[in-house]
């Protein structure tokens, strides 16, 4: 049984942590300092979107806590240990078993359907439940489009299946780089609504990168990077 204390003090757990991240990209000679000293802290159950203007460093920002980009200097920290001082294969476990994925471009696999692109992330886990898959799918509601290869599906329909796939693992955290970038207005409320109340429903963790102030509402808290920095 979990007290009325317990409860109160879990929601406010780090799960995510930033310590003084930089990212450096050498090009030839000249140096590009994407991210100078970025540190946040998230809470388990929080919804926080990031803004910033084109080449501020967001995708950089979220590739890097969501432990697919190595900074060049600082911590990432998930539930206080340290991501990328972990072993490879250790990496590897938690972004299958604990995160998941909405690409900027929806990176579906082109060659499957949109149920077998649902299923990757548990293919990969070695635990291909097939009927989770479907029922995210109509959760989605998409479940009629299940044999559907992506070229078959309109923008929003295709970024409902990758939504899908990031829950395929039942991941703590969720990671969407505009998720709603490519839809028109309509649309993209609507994938952001899904995104929320499927997030809301299990107390996910989500970090949201986008452009349209007017989505982000919904959210716990907004933060906005400017020349590599987080603005306060
Ligand atoms: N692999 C790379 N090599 C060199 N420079 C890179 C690399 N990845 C990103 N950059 C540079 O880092 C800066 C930030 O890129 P990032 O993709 O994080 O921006 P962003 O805020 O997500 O922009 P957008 O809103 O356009 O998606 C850009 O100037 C970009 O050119
Ligand atoms: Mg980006």
């Amino acid at each position: 049984m979990i007290s009325p204390h317990d409860a109160s003090s879990a929601s406010s757990q780090p799960i995510i942590e930033a310590d003084d991240v930089f990212r450096t990209f050498e090009i030839g000679t000249s140096k590009i300092e994407v991210l100078k000293g970025v540190s946040l802290t998230i809470q388990r159950g929080e919804k926080v979107f990031l803004f910033g203007a084109s080449g501020a460093g967001k995708t950089s920002l979220l590739y890097t806590l969501a432990g697919l980009e190595r900074p060049t200097k600082g911590r990432v920290l998930i539930d206080g240990s340290s991501l990328y001082q972990q072993s490879r294969r250790e990496q590897a476990r938690v972004r299958n078993r604990r995160m998941g994925y909405v690409f900027q471009n929806y990176s579906l696999l082109p060659e499957l359907t949109a149920l077998e692109n649902v299923l990757v992330p548990a293919m990969i886990g070695g635990n291909p439940d097939q009927k989770r898959a479907e029922h995210l799918l109509d959760h989605v509601g998409l479940g009629s489009r299940a044999g559907h290869l992506p070229a078959e599906l309109s923008g929003g329909e295709q970024q409902r299946v990758a939504i899908a796939r990031a829950l395929m693992n039942d991941p703590e955290m969720i990671f969407a780089d505009e998720p709603t970038g490519n839809l028109d207005s309509k649309t993209g409320a609507g994938v952001m609504d899904l995104l929320l109340n499927l997030v809301a429903e299990q107390q996910r963790t989500l970090l949201v990168v986008t452009h349209d102030r007017s989505l982000a509402q919904a959210g716990d808290r907004r933060l906005e990077l400017a020349d590599g920095r987080l603005l306060s």
